[in-house]
Order: C-alpha cells, then sequence, then structure tokens
C-alpha cells in the first residue's frame, strides 16, 4: 500500500513519460513490420510487459535498449493470442487488425469487462468484418480470417456508430496492408490515434486525415522498419497539473504537447488556475489561493477525457461552490466518489453524474483504488489532505504511472510504499503528521522495472 502525508507543498520539475495508451497500440502495431521497429520513449510500465508478452507468445522479438524496445515481427509463429495474457489486459484485443492484416488469420480472446464497464469489441469486429473478414465468436474466442481464400483484406468504407478510440486503432491498422482504400467516417481524434498513424507513416503506410473525424487509408503491400519516438503522456501530465493545483504549488512539466491539454488547461482556467507554457513543450501550473468550482462532461477528443475525470474531482472537492460532473464513456467510471467522500468529500451521486460541495479540507484515511485513473485520484487527493493518507489496491497504478512516486518525490512529495506487515502506522492513523525516513525506504520498496523480467 502507499502512504501518503498529506499538505505538503510540491516544487520543481518533473519528466512526462512516453504516453501508456500511445505504446500499447504502437507495440501491437510492430505486428505489421516485415522488419524490425524500434519504438523510443517507451513507459516501462505492467501493462506495456504484458502486451510484449504476448507480442513474444505470436513470434515478435522483443529486446529493450535503455527507453527503448526493438520489436523484430519478421517471423510470427502463431496467429493466437494466449488467454492468460489477453484477460489481463483488455488493450491486447489491438494485435487482432494487425494479425489479421499480416496472416490473414487471428485468434484472440475476447478481453471482457473490466472494472470500468462492459467494454464490448462490436466496432472493431464490425469494422474488420466490413474489411473482408469473416469473425465468429466462439467458447470467448475470436477468430477472424480473411473471407475467400484471399491473401489481403479489401479496403471499405466504415461508418463508426461512436468515435471508439481502439476500433478506430484496430481498424485503421488492419487497413494499411488491405488492398485499395479504406475510410472510417466518425473516427476517434484522440492524439493516440495520431500517434498511431504517425509511426504506421513512417513504417511506409499510406494515411491522411488523422486527427479528425474521417481518416483515409490507402492500403500498401508491406510495412517496412522504422525508428520512431512515443508522444508524451497527455493524462500522466494533466494529473501532475491536478497535482501541483491541489497542493498550492507551482510546477513545472515537460515534455509535453499542450495542444492534447486544452480541454483540461479550460477546465483549470474556469476554476481559477493558470496553466502557461514558457516553453513550446513544457507547462506551468501557477496555483491561486483559493478556487471555483466548475461543470465537466467528459466526451471524446477533443472534449474532455474520461482519464482525467477522476482525478480532476479530487480538486473539484476541495473547490468553493458545486461542480457538477457527468461520466458519458464508461457506465462504472465513479467508483473513487465513496473514496474521496471517506476522505471528508461532500460527493453526491445520480447515475453517472456526481455533485461534487465543495469542502475547506480533506482528510486523510486509508481508501482502495478499485481502477487505473481512480488511483491517480486518490494519490492526487492524498497530496492535499491533512494527515496519511493509506491507498491499497496499487496494481492499478503500477499499470498506467511511471515511476509516480519518484517523481513526486522528487516534487517534495513525502509517500512510501509499504507492505502492510511494516506499516509505520495504523492505516488510517490520519493524526500521523510527522514523515518517517521516507527517502531511505522508499527506492526498496518501489517495484522493480516490470519490463526487466521480461527481456
Ligand atoms: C481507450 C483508452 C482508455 C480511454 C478510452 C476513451 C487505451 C488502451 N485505452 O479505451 O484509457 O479511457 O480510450 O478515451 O487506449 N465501445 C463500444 N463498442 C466497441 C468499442 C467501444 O460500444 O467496439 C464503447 C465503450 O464501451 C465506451 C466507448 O465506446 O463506452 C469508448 O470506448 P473506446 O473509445 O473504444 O475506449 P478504448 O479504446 O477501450
Amino acid at each position: 500500500m502507499l502512504q501518503i502525508w498529506g499538505k505538503t507543498p510540491l516544487k520543481g520539475h518533473v519528466t512526462i513519460s512516453g504516453a501508456k495508451n500511445s505504446a500499447l497500440v504502437l507495440l501491437a502495431g510492430s505486428l505489421l513490420c516485415s522488419g524490425s521497429c524500434r519504438l523510443r520513449n517507451v513507459p516501462s510500465l505492467v501493462d506495456v510487459s504484458l502486451i510484449c508478452e504476448i507480442l513474444v507468445a505470436l513470434g515478435v522479438k522483443v529486446a529493450r535498449q535503455g527507453d527503448a524496445l526493438v520489436l523484430d515481427a519478421s517471423d510470427l509463429t502463431s496467429s493466437k493470442a494466449p488467454y492468460e495474457l489477453v484477460s489481463q489486459l483488455r488493450a491486447s484485443f489491438f494485435v487482432t487488425g494487425p494479425l489479421l492484416a499480416r496472416l490473414g488469420v487471428a485468434r484472440v480472446p475476447l478481453p471482457g469487462g473490466c472494472s470500468i464497464g462492459d467494454r464490448p469489441v462490436d466496432l472493431h469486429v464490425k469494422g474488420l468484418q466490413a474489411l473482408g473478414a469473416d469473425v465468429q465468436i466462439e467458447h470467448g474466442m475470436v477468430n477472424a480470417y480473411i473471407r475467400g481464400g484471399r491473401k489481403r483484406l479489401t479496403g471499405a468504407r466504415i461508418y463508426l456508430d461512436f468515435p471508439s478510440v481502439g476500433a478506430t486503432e484496430n481498424i485503421m491498422m488492419a487497413a494499411t496492408l488491405a488492398e485499395g482504400e479504406t475510410l472510417i467516417e466518425n473516427a476517434a481524434q484522440e492524439p493516440e490515434v495520431v500517434d498511431l498513424a504517425n509511426f504506421c507513416r513512417a513504417m511506409g503506410a499510406r494515411i491522411r486525415g488523422d486527427g479528425t473525424n474521417r481518416i483515409v487509408i490507402d492500403g500498401v503491400p508491406a510495412l517496412h522498419e522504422a525508428d520512431y519516438m512515443v508522444v508524451p503522456d497527455r493524462i500522466e501530465a494533466g494529473t501532475f497539473l491536478i497535482a501541483g493545483a491541489i497542493t498550492r504549488s507551482e510546477i513545472m512539466l515537460s515534455p509535453v504537447v499542450p495542444d492534447h491539454l486544452t480541454a483540461v488547461i479550460a477546465k483549470l482556467k474556469e476554476s481559477g488556475i493558470s496553466v502557461v507554457s514558457d516553453a513550446p513543450n513544457q507547462l506551468r501550473v501557477i496555483p491561486a489561493s483559493s478556487y471555483r468550482g466548475t461543470d465537466i462532461e467528459t466526451l471524446p477528443f477533443p472534449g474532455f477525457p474520461t482519464d482525467m475525470q477522476a482525478p480532476f474531482m479530487s480538486l473539484l472537492t476541495v473547490a468553493e461552490g458545486n461542480s457538477m460532473i457527468s461520466e458519458t464513456l464508461f457506465e462504472n467510471r465513479l467508483q473513487h466518489v465513496a473514496e474521496l467522500n471517506r476522505m471528508g468529500a461532500d460527493i453526491k451521486l445520480k447515475g453517472n453524474i456526481a455533485v461534487v460541495r465543495g469542502v475547506p479540507k480533506l482528510s486523510g484515511a486509508p481508501v482502495l483504488a478499485t481502477d487505473l485513473r481512480a488511483s491517480a485520484a486518490l494519490v492526487v487527493a492524498g497530496l492535499a489532505a491533512e494527515g496519511m493518507t493509506t491507498i491499497q489496491g496499487l496494481h492499478h497504478l503500477d499499470r498506467g504511472y511511471e515511476h509516480l512516486e519518484d517523481k513526486l518525490r522528487g516534487l517534495g512529495a513525502k509517500l512510501q510504499r509499504v507492505h502492510e506487515s511494516t506499516a509505520l502506522s495504523a492505516p488510517g492513523n490520519s493524526e500521523e503528521t510527522v514523515p518517517s525516513p521516507l527517502a531511505e525506504c522508499a527506492s526498496e520498496n518501489t517495484p522493480s522495472d516490470p519490463l526487466s523480467a521480461l527481456i
């Protein structure tokens, strides 16, 4: 569990890692390449390690060089993704499109739901069917192969009922090697989709329109080697902006792409927090003495990102006045509400809407992280709360934030990861205000690099 001693001001600069959600789909995209690809700025995370294990099971040779991964997919040996791995990582369904395009067949277990919702894959399947795949779902397995014994998928016009990020990415990857032109209408416009298109272009794919809702892909027979750098993580950056704001601290972040954070910065501004860009890839959060509540509705990009909803809610718990937060993308993504209320927040839930009444302060408490972004929300709440907050369920956090504790400690935060049996004080002892010998224990308790076991 993670112990955080709150109310410590933060200061300084934090380096933002490569985007988890980009890295995962780019790694799957490496299956499209007939040679080997080098991906730089890949965050060291449990999810990254899992998708690498899936690639290895399919015959990809994966090697690590510093923050880069070299992926040689020239000799794929299997078209079947192992259930034990896919069941742990929804994003592993991304391998379906590339496998189908490369081998003409893909057998991938249905990823199933997760703690934030059901998360169906019907749009992925419909898109692949439109490209000429026969897709059957039997015994929890998606069996897809190219119809009529053809060698390549066939370009098609595909309208997505909803601009799903994953479906856009899966279909785009499959279409890079299809015969003819594919048009994806009502496509997702997220920066991770653009990052994938850039990576595919670096491998020789012909894609245009990414970043708009209309993406056109002219299929090519094969993709070649490429060296590519993963875009900075906008959600990690947004989380650090909130960490600065909620602790009333001025902190600097880089590298970032400010345009990826337009909605988050706009909402921070409405709450009374300035974010300035001193250099093209840098942001600085400038706090104020008091904040105002604001309303938020999560939407596909460029709307407010659902992945920032939970951390932003933590901030609004201590803003003056009322805020209304509507979660429109995932049906079960408000589980952090109960945990924030345990810390003294005043939030009422009605369906997918949370009404937050600002309180003067939060107080440390034992809380449980229920999903990745909920964990981040509890961490930033803990940084602002009086006394000690103890967060359990850290496996969620380790999936998505690279070296979070080290980064926060570098900014001056007081926190440490401990095993329950060695906790320095009982969870929930919110009277604890004196930081313990944190720096010393921290490094030995921080999980080791998840990729080191693999490569
Ligand atoms: C990705 C991100 C996730 C982020 C989400 C929305 C990765 C690894 N994950 O998830 O962090 O929160 O985008 O920005 O990149 N839907 C369907 N049918 C489908 C596919 C999706 O109904 O076939 C629905 C989902 O249930 C959800 C909505 O569409 O309600 C958005 O999902 P989608 O954009 O696909 O999110 P993911 O790609 O799963």
